[in-house]
């Protein structure tokens, strides 16, 4: 399909209304476990706008942090914090925010950093959840959404820094966008 500007439209994988729903579900899930509060951990960049509706849904006193790591090199698995956490989380109940969960390297290297700070619980919630790609296995507390083994881009998720404003979640078509990262840009952007 052509956008508004002949750039190519791609297929919406989560629409709007879906992905809202999904985040109450969520939170609600947050909530019940945690009646007197919690603490959010989210892992910049791509989660930010999950958790920004997140602690609006939540029901429960909620405090919020965040932590970036580097991007690894493929297949090293390796990564690091590059702005660490402003709270102590020794004995608190933490729920660790990711946009999606996809070998699950990233998470295990955060999750093995957090755990080494004695919080009370430490529980990890995923917008998206790429299961058939995992290669390191980790327990998901709270799940928004299960995807198949594609692409995505919005709602916090990237190429290059694009994309992470829009409000639903698309499939990106992944040698399009690194032969033009923009390819998608003239369905989005007017002008
Ligand atoms: P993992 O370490 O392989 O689980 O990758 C997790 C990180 O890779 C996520 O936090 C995202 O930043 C990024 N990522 C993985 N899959 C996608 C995708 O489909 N779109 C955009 N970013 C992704």
């Amino acid at each position: 399909m052509t956008g508004p500007g002949g750039g190519e439209s791609p297929r919406v994988v989560i629409a709007r209304d879906v992905l809202r729903a999904g985040v109450r579900r969520v939170a609600d899930e947050i909530a019940a476990a945690h009646p007197d509060g919690v603490l959010l951990i989210a892992v910049l960049k791509g989660s930010v706008p999950f958790t920004a509706d997140l602690i609006r849904s939540l029901t429960v006193p909620v405090e919020v942090d965040f932590l970036a790591i580097s991007a690894y090199a493929p297949d090293s698995g390796r990564v690091r914090i590059v702005k660490d956490l402003d709270a102590d989380i020794y004995g608190r109940a933490v729920v660790l925010v990711e946009d999606i969960v996809d070998t699950g390297l990233t998470l295990a290297y955060v999750r093995g950093e957090l755990e080494r700070r004695a919080p009370a619980s430490l529980e990890v919630c995923t917008l998206l959840d790429r299961a058939p790609r995992r290669i390191l296995p980790t327990p998901l507390r709270y799940v928004g959404f299960e995807i198949g083994d594609e692409f995505v881009l919005g709602y916090g998720l990237d190429f290059e820094e694009r994309y992470r404003h829009l409000d639903h979640v698309v499939a990106g078509d992944v040698h399009a966008l690194r032969s033009d990262p923009d390819v998608y840009a003239a369905h989005f952007f007017a002008g």
